[in-house]
């Protein structure tokens, strides 16, 4: 397995171009599927998830052409070939369960492997199917797989929430583009990628007004077409190389992003102390490493709120601050796997619960640390970078599920990273 070492204490300068969306994008390879016309997806990031999305789709009979290095990936499925996602490639990446929405609108019916917990929670689907029992679906679960049938088509619904989902506000929005009649989706969720998917859907003929609000109203089509769409930039990946220059000090730009998109992020650096100037598409980090951070509390949300997303990142960051900063997560359940991690490298950290009390210390100190869910073990980079002496950093196939290039992105900037073949 890599691993990746990194030897601390560089500043960070220079310039940063922001990626593809993975959120978006995997959502957006699953709308490929309501439409049997040609799609085609730019700046797609190139990351093991993406990947594996393409290993469902093929399997469901979509003709996949996505050169390597050229962030454009063309899809065709004039007919699908099965309607069946296997366990074993739901299980290795739960975005994967988004193609039951498409199919069932497309095809009427599907089976698909229930998801599964992951490492930072429970994470059920219950939301997902509840929405299409309201537009009409039978669903049963059999053998660990959820059994859909809308044999007369899916219809239009009204659905209330009763908690903000993500994945369930747009796997409805997606299989509601071809149900009969309207949808009136309430107290979805707000965030950027559901807004990106919401126009690429409209791209391809559908009717949706007020994504990005928290009523979405949907009126069925009979047929969707193809399209040209460009996915929106990773606000996670953005935030999280802000972290990075926040934690190492130095000025980067970071560009081709949505600024509006971290606000809640920008917020506290600021707060903290960071130096933080915006463009139109860009953003400029800068810090003193002279200048010691100042505590901040961090409260998860969703959209606009500060993201789970970055709450890792964020904890690193914070590990040196001047004062004691409290974390409260409350989007998952043990979403604080990091905390034992970053420890081991001297930070001081209480997990409680949905807690986290961190109490900044002078300096962290290099160390052999484990990679445990992707946006734990960037925190562990962001950790690595501004300590003093050697990091290396373990299963680190978590981080290339969602981060492109990060190291030569690092690299570039002055850090000395590297990766290795490990034991
Ligand atoms: C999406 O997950 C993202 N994943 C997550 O990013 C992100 O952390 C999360 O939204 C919140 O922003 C993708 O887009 C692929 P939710 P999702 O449904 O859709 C509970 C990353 O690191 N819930 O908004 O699964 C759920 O357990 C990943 O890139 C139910 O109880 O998140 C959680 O506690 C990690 N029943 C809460 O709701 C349901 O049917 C919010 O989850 C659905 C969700």
């Amino acid at each position: 397995m890599d691993k990746i070492t990194i030897i601390g204490g560089n500043e960070l300068h220079g310039k940063i171009t922001i990626s593809g969306a993975k959120n978006s994008a995997l959502k957006l390879q699953a709308a490929s599927l309501l439409t049997s016309q040609p799609m085609v997806l730019t700046n797609m990031p190139e990351l093991a998830d993406t990947r594996f999305m393409v290993e469902l789709l093929e399997q469901l009979g979509v003709t996949v052409y996505w050169p390597k290095g050229s962030g454009r990936m063309q899809t065709h499925v004039a007919e699908i070939r099965s309607t069946i996602a296997p366990y074993d490639l739901v299980r290795k990446m739960r975005a994967t369960f988004n193609v039951l929405g498409p199919l069932l609108a497309r095809e009427g019916h599907a089976t698909v492997s229930l998801p599964g917990g992951c490492a930072i929670g429970a994470r059920p689907v219950d939301l997902h199917l509840k929405a299409f029992e309201a537009m009409g679906a039978d669903i049963v679960i059999e053998g660990g797989y959820v059994k859909a049938a809308a044999l007369r088509g899916l219809r239009g619904a009204h659905i209330v929430f009763p908690f903000v989902s993500v994945g369930a506000t747009e796997h409805a929005m997606l299989a509601a583009t071809l149900a009969q009649g309207e949808t009136i989706l309430e107290n979805a969720a707000r965030e950027p990628e559901i807004v990106d998917v919401a126009n690429c859907l409209i791209a391809m003929g559908a009717k949706i007004e007020g994504a990005g609000t928290s009523t979405i109203h949907i009126q069925g089509v009979t047929s969707l077409n193809g399209t040209t769409y460009n996915v929106i930039p990773d606000r996670i990946e953005a935030g999280t190389f802000a972290c990075c220059v926040a934690a190492t000090g130095g000025e980067v730009l970071l560009d081709k992003m949505i600024p509006d998109s971290i606000n809640a992020l920008l917020g506290v650096l600021r707060q903290a102390g960071v130096g933080v100037e915006r463009g139109d598409n860009w953003v400029k980090i800068s810090r003193d490493k002279n200048v010691a951070l100042k505590a901040v509390d961090i409260d998860t949300q969703p959209h606009p709120g500060f993201p789970t997303d970055l709450q890792a990142q964020f904890m690193g960051l914070m590990t040196t601050a001047e004062g004691t900063s409290i974390f409260r997560e409350n989007i998952f359940e043990n979403r604080f796997m990091h905390a034992p991690e970053l420890r081991r490298l001297g930070a001081d950290i209480i997990v409680r619960g949905n807690e986290a009390v961190v109490r900044g210390v002078k300096a962290l100190k290099g160390a052999q640390v484990m990679a445990t869910d992707l946006r734990a073990s960037v925190s562990l980079v962001i950790a690595g970078l501004m300590a003093e002496g050697e990091t290396t950093i373990g299963r680190v196939y978590h981080l290339d599920r969602g981060f492109e290039n990060l190291e030569a992105k690092l690299t570039n900037c002055g850090a000395n990273i590297s990766r290795s073949a490990g034991d």
